[in-house]
């Protein structure tokens, strides 16, 4: 399985932090954000991976990264995103060539978590297979519907609802099959109210298609994309490697 990496988009959610650089290349602890995800991307044993990219800071991204050689990579490829509102769907649309008709990983660049993922990715045959987490503000991402008869079955995903069917967000790494590129070419901007090509589309058409499997993240995760997660990322990351506060 190939890998994919979303990082464009402009972050004006961190502006002024984000005026001089791409919100990927933040710092979380002693790493740039955007090495997380491609650690993950590694562990799970996947050696080929393209980073989508956007907005002014684009080019920053190949001074930090450069070959991909130092995290494990055989193969990093960068796409440009020409749109970087476009919304999550738009980027990976950029992805299907180098897809070349296989199975995908793909992690939001902004996500950085220590679970294994690489039982799943091993196991992955067809469809969609997404990761949920059990947050406390699940109002703040995608949220699942649960069928109330089978809580294994996902009814509907919902993106920022005011009233979340459930305490559980559906993480920013995802499992697909080719035909995500068909959908993406399904989805309407309109869908969310933000103008963007939703992710969360995506995965619904999958549901309507009853090609959705989930699995519970097995471990920390966070969408370092606000001021108050940023900073709960770097001290996640900063006790993990040791330091104490005093
Ligand atoms: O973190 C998980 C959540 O991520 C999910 O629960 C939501 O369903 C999903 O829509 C997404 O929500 P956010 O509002 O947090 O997405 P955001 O606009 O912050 O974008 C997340 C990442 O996606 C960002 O770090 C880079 C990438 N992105 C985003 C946009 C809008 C792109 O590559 N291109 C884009 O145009």
């Amino acid at each position: 399985m190939k890998g994919v990496i979303l990082a464009g988009g402009l972050a004006t959610r961190l502006y002024p932090l984000t005026f001089a650089t791409n919100k990927h290349l933040l710092p979380v602890y002693d790493k740039p954000m955007i090495f997380y995800p491609i650690q993950t991307l590694v562990k799970a044993g996947i050696t080929e991976v393209l980073v989508v990219v956007s907005g002014p800071h684009a080019g920053h991204f190949i001074q930090v990264l450069k070959n991909g050689k130092e995290f494990g990579l055989d193969h990093l490829e960068f796409a440009y995103q020409e749109n970087p509102k476009g919304g999550i769907a738009d980027a990976l649309s950029l992805a299907e060539d180098f897809a070349d008709n296989q199975s995908i990983a793909v992690i939001l660049g902004d996500n950085t978590t220590d679970a294994d993922i690489s039982s799943e990715v091993k196991n992955f045959k067809d469809g969609a297979l997404i990761f949920l987490k059990k947050v406390p503000d699940p109002q703040r991402f995608g949220v699942p519907r649960f069928d109330p008869k089978n809580r294994l079955k996902i009814v509907e995903i919902i993106e920022k609802p005011k009233k979340p069917p459930s305490d559980y967000a559906v993480t920013g790494l995802y499992l697909y099959d080719n035909k995500v590129f068909d959908y993406v070419k399904k989805c309407d901007p309109n869908f969310a109210g933000r103008g963007e090509l939703e992710i969360t589309q995506v995965n619904n058409f999958y549901i309507q298609e009853k090609k959705i499997s989930w699995a519970e993240l097995n471990g920390y995760w966070l969408d370092a994309g606000t001021f108050d997660t940023l900073l709960m990322a770097n001290l996640y990351w900063a006790k993990k490697k040791g330091f104490v506060v005093k």
